[in-house]
C-alpha cells in the first residue's frame, strides 16, 4: 500500500461481520466496498448501527454477497482482504472457489497473499 493514493485504491473487503476493518479503510480515505451475506445486515443490529454510519461517506459501497459480487468487473480491486474469512469455512471446496473469485477481481499487478 506504500505509495498509493488512497482516495484511488480500490479495497474489497469481504465477509465484514461487524465492519472493523471496512471502518479503518474509510476512516483512512480509501475506496471501500464491503460484502458479505445480506442476513449479517439485519435491522437493530450492532452491525446494521455501524453500516448506516458508513452509509454516509461516499468512498464506501456496500455489496451483496454472492449476487452483487459477480457484476463488479474484472481487475477492478487493488487490495482484497479475506481476515478470519476462509478459516471458518467448513467446505474446502468453497475455499478454493472463494480464491479463484477473488483473482479474477484482483488487478494483475497484484498478487494474491492469504493469512490465516
Ligand atoms: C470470523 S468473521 C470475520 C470478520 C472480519 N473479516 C474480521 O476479521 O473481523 C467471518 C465472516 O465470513 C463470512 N463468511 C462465512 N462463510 C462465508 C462464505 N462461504 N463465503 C463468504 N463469506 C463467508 C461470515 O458471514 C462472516 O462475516
Amino acid at each position: 500500500m506504500n505509495g498509493k493514493d488512497p482516495s484511488s485504491t480500490t479495497v474489497l473487503d469481504l465477509g465484514v461481520a461487524r465492519l472493523r476493518n471496512t471502518k479503518f479503510f474509510v476512516d483512512n480515505g480509501f475506496q471501500v466496498y464491503c460484502a458479505d451475506f445480506k442476513d449479517l445486515y439485519k435491522e437493530g443490529s450492532k452491525t446494521e448501527e455501524r453500516l448506516l454510519e458508513l452509509r454516509k461517506k461516499k468512498n464506501f459501497h456496500q455489496l451483496i454477497f454472492p449476487k452483487e459480487i459477480y457484476n463488479i468487473k474484472q481487475n477492478f480491486f487493488d487490495i482484497i482482504l479475506l481476515l478470519n474469512v476462509p478459516t471458518v469455512m467448513p467446505i474446502p471446496v468453497e475455499r478454493i472457489c472463494l480464491i479463484l473469485m477473488i483473482r479474477r477481481l484482483l488487478k494483475k499487478e497484484w498478487s494474491v497473499s492469504l493469512v490465516f
